[in-house]
């Protein structure tokens, strides 16, 4: 099981340094910066539909308010999600995962799509997101799905086996090498910035057999260590910084 090309740099939220997270315009800033592949977050509306979206409320990257787990689709539509980044983006939408993906395959970038559901939903997350996927990505090395839940991703791997997961730590998960035999994930997608995540944690993650991708990160320094000990590939919100240093030999 192999990702013909791994991706050294994934651009956060399309590459949300430049332009408002989880939108069409932070997808289309990425391409333009050379960036292979972009990291999304879908998570559902009330009404089930696959929506791009980090937070479980509309308040910070919106200019409405509440839960998205209670908010209908035509609602959301009425929203946009420009402006709190910045007034030339005033305007800005939600996207679809559709959405998203026609941005995707047009400018022929890869895809890590992390399952984040609302809380309760991450079942029917996973299956709406893979259902819709399967339909339209015909590519299975330009893609991998990753998700903090591990509901989430057994629901991945029963219903598209063949589709890589990655198993996302934001802290050293105790029984990580278990769970990560348990859901046949393909790579472990950690934070690089904790002091957990260590050369030694990292050397583990590989004896495994695992590929190792670190976010958030945005220091060149930091990504030249990391990728000295291995680490495949970082999520960076500027991916153009980080770019130089991913050519590199360490
Ligand atoms: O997938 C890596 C990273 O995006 C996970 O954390 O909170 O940015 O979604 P978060
Ligand atoms: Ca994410």
């Amino acid at each position: 099981m192999a990702l013909k090309n791994i991706p050294r740099i994934i651009g956060m939220k399309g590459a949300c340094g430049y332009a408002p997270e989880n939108t069409l315009e932070s997808i289309k800033v990425a391409a333009e910066l050379g960036c292979p592949w972009v990291e999304l977050d879908v998570k559902l509306t009330k009404d089930n539909v696959p929506v791009i979206f980090h937070d479980e409320t509309l308040d910070r990257c919106t200019n409405g308010s509440g839960n998205m787990a209670d908010t209908l689709f035509r609602d959301l539509q009425s929203l946009e999600a420009g402006s709190w980044y910045a007034d030339s983006f005033a305007g800005v939408k939600i996207p679809t995962l559709e959405e998203a993906i026609d941005v995707i395959l047009e400018h022929e970038l890869g895809l890590n799509l992390e399952i984040k559901p609302c809380p309760g939903r991450e079942v029917e997350t996973a299956e709406v997101a893979l259902d819709y996927l399967s339909r339209i990505w015909d590519d299975g090395e330009k893609l991998l799905i990753s998700s903090f839940q591990h509901v989430s991703l057994e629901t991945c791997l029963e219903i598209s086996p063949d589709w890589k997961r990655g198993l996302l730590m934001d802290e050293v998960l105790k029984n990580w090498p278990d769970l990560a035999k348990h859901l046949e994930v393909f790579a472990v997608n950690f934070n690089g910035n904790l002091p957990d995540f260590n050369r030694e944690m990292v050397e583990a993650f590989i004896d495994e057999g695992y590929k190792t991708f670190a976010y958030t990160i945005n220091d060149p320094a930091r990504a030249k260590t990391l990728y000295s000990w291995g680490v495949d590939g970082v999520f960076s919100d500027t991916p153009d910084v980080i770019e130089g240093i991913s050519r590199t030999r360490h």
